[in-house]
């Protein structure tokens, strides 16, 4: 096997689609599960034997590799920035990274960086390696297939067809955003913004030399509010399945319940199922939460009821206050005592004095 193997994200774009969160943080430094989604990526790669990550940055590098620094030591790995100076799309970072992606000549990972999943990368290499194609994607089933790349593949893998965000229906499995290529497809892209999914498979297809593996397990795409609270559930059924020490149990505990230890959590609670309490937090007494997550420093106060909601860093809900239908608060909002928030995304450093009956941004 490869001795140096390497592997890049795509840690660009602006993650639109996940604010208020990330009006704070880059969309890869959000924590799921408590924990950075990149981090379950550099974790996922240093444990397939990766040892060199590029991360392909088109804003904010500064805050992403001051955070990162201490992951270098903790997966021994080497991480290097890559920094378009403008954003070069999903193909564009390859060929930005290309001297230091085709060094060995050995095949490389490259992940998007918003999908969670068990991460059975050293069975994507083994079973790349049995094909000895160009390419091979991991694919996953789902029932919504028109917001993701579709993959039409034929019995021994090979992909006949990919259609990245089809209007009509051309078949439900889709591309999970997890890859493996051999340094060679650094010959078919260009230096300028260049969509992968759009002017890179399509011709790989044409040309028989792109694969698909079907994703065992679970998998999401965390880069919108429902999706994430749907990943976290996931992720925490994976725990419940080969870790459930390290979830929650106990008098009020219901489900699968994350619960950081510097966290603390009041009399008369009643917590989950699907619910991540963050480090620090405070739960005060006689709360309801469920398919929630609490970030970090924030707080729950007394009787408030909280339903497919995030919480973001530093942020306060208040006594018999209300949140459902896939509310996101950003970094240190408050809200007031005996407000009702449905599903609406409040944008960070907001105080909220009155309730929000109708789904709404909240400048
Ligand atoms: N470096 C860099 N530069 N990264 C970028 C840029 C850029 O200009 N634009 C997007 N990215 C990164 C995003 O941060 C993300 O990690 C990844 O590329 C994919 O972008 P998304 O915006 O999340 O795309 P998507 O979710 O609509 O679709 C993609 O993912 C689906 C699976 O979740 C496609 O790959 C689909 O085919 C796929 O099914
Ligand atoms: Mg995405």
């Amino acid at each position: 096997d490869p001795v140096n193997m390497k592997g890049l994200i795509l840690v660009g774009g602006f993650g639109t689609r996940l604010r208020p969160l990330t009006l704070s943080v880059p969309k890869p430094l959000v924590e799921l599960c408590n924990k950075a989604m990149l981090v379950h990526q550099l974790e996922a790669l240093a444990g397939a034997g990766v040892t060199e990550v590029v991360l392909a940055v088109s804003y904010q590098p500064q805050m992403m590799s001051e955070f990162t620094k201490k992951y270098e030591e903790q997966f021994n790995i080497k991480i290097t920035y890559s920094h378009e100076t403008e954003p070069l799309g999903t193909a564009g970072p390859l060929a930005l990274a290309k001297d230091l992606l085709a060094a060995d000549g050995d095949p490389f990972f490259v992940l998007n960086s918003d999908v969670i999943c068990e991460f059975p990368l050293a069975d994507l290499l083994a079973f790349h390696k049995s094909h000895g194609k160009e390419g091979t994607i991991l694919v996953t089933q789902v029932e919504e297939p028109s917001k993701y790349g579709v993959v039409v593949s034929r019995e021994d893998g090979s992909i006949e067809r990919f259609v990245e965000k089809p209007k009509t229906y051309v078949g439900n499995h889709i591309n999970a955003g997890i890859y493996i290529f051999n340094p060679s497809i650094l010959n078919r892209i260009q230096l300028r913004p260049t969509s992968i999914e759009k002017e890179i498979f399509p011709v790989m297809a044409q040309d028989n030399n792109l694969y698909a593996m079907l994703l065992p397990g679970f998998w999401m795409d965390c880069g919108q509010p429902r999706d994430f609270i749907e990943g976290s559930a996931l992720y925490l059924d994976m725990l419940r399945r080969k870790n459930p020490a390290a979830l929650a149990s106990g008098e009020g505990i219901v489900g699968n319940v994350l619960v950081d230890p510097t966290a603390t959590i009041g009399e008369g609670c009643v917590i989950g199922p699907d619910v991540v309490i963050g480090p620090g937090v405070h739960v005060m007494e006689g709360c309801r939460l469920n398919r929630t997550t609490l970030l970090r420093g924030s707080t729950a106060k007394a009787h408030c009821w909280i339903k497919d909601a995030i919480v973001g860093w530093s942020s306060t809900v208040g006594k018999w206050s209300r949140l459902e239908h896939v509310t996101v608060l950003g970094e240190d909002v408050t809200v007031q005592d005996e407000i009702y928030i449905n599903g609406s995304k409040v944008l960070p450093h907001k105080s909220i004095g009155e309730s929000i009956l109708e789904p709404s941004v909240i400048m």
